[in-house]
């Protein structure tokens, strides 16, 4: 049988946040076993506890905020674990941006992982900028833009509204090249595929430029694989037809920005890259999933 942890309170050292934790899991452990007019019981006395504690901390976090000084000291104080945790839990403090961000990713590895991905936080920039990067089969994949945009964006989008400006990071390289040119949250809808054109009808090595629900997108055929993008130089937005092609390389017919038609990549300005949207080919019909 579990056993009630002792505090020793004559201790001097301020107990860390792992320590007092472990006493609360040991105690919820033993409360476990019993039975449920007895977990009942305990889990009404601590929600009372949380709302007494709650209303203490907000009095007193109230009375204090109006002084700049306090309230510098009030910041101070809640950087330390145990203060911030015993604030998140009462829910006075919201989670911050790290802990927001972190959850958006955490909501769409499991798609990622599905596809042997993953996404990775490279930097935050407070207050609306924030790098990722892409890895593992999701690093070079061709529709990682509409990867990005399509779940990742959202996800931090949804959980950090504040952030606005999403930068991807260059990939470590592991990827592999193989990759479906399908995304995997472009693969997630059964709806929403768009019969564009037929394989047959775009040149192999060259691009042709097609519209739908009134956008302009940009096809390239290499083979038996097909790349969509918006047909939107990533400098200042200017259509990419016209721009000459040499060897899977597009160059902008305005300032000569570079892409790699391969993955959308720019060449000029490796942290931009060209709007990928899904493409899959279908008996020999090529329908895009637009982003
Ligand atoms: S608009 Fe394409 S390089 Fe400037």
């Amino acid at each position: 049988m579990a056993t009630v942890p002792q505090h020793d309170s004559s201790h001097k050292e301020p107990l860390s946040l792992a320590a007092l934790l472990k006493d609360i899991d040991a105690l919820q452990s033993i409360v476990a076993s019993w039975n449920e007019q007895q977990r009942n019981t305990v889990e009404a006395l601590r929600h009372a506890i949380d709302a007494l504690h709650r209303e203490a901390f907000t009095r007193l976090i109230r009375a204090l905020k109006d002084d700049p000084a306090a309230a510098g000291r009030l910041r101070e104080a809640a950087s330390d674990e145990v203060v911030y945790a015993v604030l998140r839990h009462l829910e006075i403090l919201k989670p911050s941006l790290d802990e927001r961000l972190q959850q958006a990713l955490d909501s769409v590895r499991p798609y990622l992982r599905e596809h042997g991905g993953d996404v990775e936080l490279v930097a935050v920039e407070p207050p609306d900028t924030v790098t990722i990067r892409l890895t593992g089969a999701c690093d070079g994949c061709p529709a990682s833009g509409l990867t990005l945009s399509a779940g990742v964006e959202k996800a931090i989008r949804e959980h950090c509204p504040e952030i606005t400006n999403i930068r991807k990071a260059r990939g470590h390289g592991g990827g592999s090249v193989n990759v479906d040119f399908v995304s995997p949250f472009a693969s997630m809808d059964e709806t929403g595929w768009i019969a564009l054109t037929t394989l047959d009808d775009l040149p192999d090595g060259d691009i042709r430029i097609l519209e739908a629900e009134g956008r302009s997108l940009l096809l390239w055929r290499s083979g038996e694989r097909v790349q969509c993008y918006e047909n939107a130089c990533a400098h200042l937005g200017m259509p990419l037809d016209g721009g000459e092609l040499e060897n899977g390389v597009l160059t902008c017919p305005y300032h000569g920005f570079q892409y790699a038609l391969h993955s959308g990549e720019c060449l000029t300005a490796p942290e931009v890259q060209l709007q990928a949207h899904g493409v899959r080919v279908v008996n020999g019909h090529v329908e895009v999933g637009l982003a």
